[in-house]
């Protein structure tokens, strides 16, 4: 049984405000028989009422494997649609049904099936940072975390069409040497890291190793000592004999990090935009939609249970189909 009077939040949230909220989600979790499962950007007080926390890949690996009732999905739309896809019976809720993505908005499935139709010999990636219906139309989803192995598994004789991230398709073309059509999609946050920006901070730090999202521009992969998804970017961190990491992606990740190596230092990469605000002490990266979602936001979705993911049966059946690739092939 968790104490929750010896559960301490970061930042925003007070113990004595923490304390009752994580109470009642305690409660309204064992009644529901519902699981939490949260992204690595979420606030700091929802990770830790989690049960899981972790990037896309390894949520969508709890996702399928869970057997609790409810799932209730703390980070964006299209990982909760992910969750809905791979447990079409089970009810899944998240805290703020607006909290979308730059990357899923930039590919609407009329546009991308428009492309598709111009080359019939095409085989399409998805970046799992997509909806439910371009899911549907696409031969395998990948994510930051296994999107180098998918694609070095993709058949040889087709021409591969990769959606909707054109950084992180291009930093998977480096590595894998294929040859891929990318869709022109961003994520607005990552390509706010500029290469002048770290290069500063590793003139200050020059002990400090770099962590780089594959999201963010090639100008500023270059200069990292490691690109990786969320999660084996806090396994390289825990490994590395260094102390001192700039992190060069969204800060509700330095949580973590903070946690699981408390005797080390995370330095936050500074945004163009929070530079424009020079009153601001903090220059730290948010993805404004992973930061809708709140405590209260959590435990109302549970107690509503809504709002909740629906999605067409015929969409989740096709949805499925790369999904289910995906995870096949990345437990090889
Ligand atoms: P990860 O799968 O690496 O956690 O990335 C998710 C995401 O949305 C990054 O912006
Ligand atoms: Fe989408 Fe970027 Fe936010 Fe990740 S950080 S959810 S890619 S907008």
């Amino acid at each position: 049984m968790i104490d929750v009077a010896e559960m301490q939040p970061r930042a925003g949230m007070s113990p004595a405000k923490f304390q009752p909220l994580a109470q009642e989600i305690f409660t309204l979790k064992k009644q529901l028989n519902a699981v939490i499962l949260a992204h690595n950007y979420q606030v700091p007080e929802i990770q830790d009422v989690a049960d899981f926390v972790g990037d896309s890949l390894g949520l969508a690996q709890q996702a399928a494997k869970t057997d609790a009732a409810v799932i209730v999905f703390c980070g964006v739309h299209f990982m909760a649609e992910t969750a809905k896809i791979l447990n079409p019976n089970k009810i899944v809720v998240l805290p703020d049904r607006d909290a979308g993505c730059s990357l899923e908005a930039s590919c609407p499935a009329p546009a991308l099936a428009k492309l598709q139709a111009t080359n019939p010999n095409f085989w399409t990636i998805a970046y799992i940072n997509c909806s439910a219906a371009v899911k549907a139309l696409c031969d395998v989803i990948v994510t930051s975390g296994n999107a180098e192995k998918i694609v070095n598994a993709a058949p040889k004789d087709r021409d591969l069409l990769f959606v909707p991230d054109e950084n992180l398709g291009q930093w998977v073309m480096e590595q894998t040497g294929r040859k891929m059509t990318l869709w022109q999609g961003n994520c607005y946050a990552h390509v706010e890291f500029q290469q002048e920006n770290i290069l500063k901070l590793r003139a200050q730090f020059p002990d400090a190793k770099v962590v780089v999202h594959p999201e963010s521009l090639r100008a500023v992969r270059e200069l990292a000592d490691s690109v990786c998804s969320t999660e084996k970017m806090i396994t390289y961190c825990k490994t590395s004999p260094a102390k001192r990491f700039v992190i060069v992606t969204e800060s509700g990740i330095i949580h973590r990090m903070q946690k699981e190596c408390p005797d080390k230092v995370f330095l936050c990469a500074p945004t163009v935009d929070a530079m424009r605000a020079p009153t601001d002490p903090c220059h730290c990266s948010e993805c404004k939609f992973m930061k809708m979602n709140t405590l209260e936001k959590v435990r109302d979705c549970m107690k509503n249970l809504a709002p909740r993911v629906e999605l067409p049966p015929d969409i989740i059946q096709r949805a499925r189909v790369p999904m289910e690739r995906m995870l096949e092939i990345s437990a090889r």
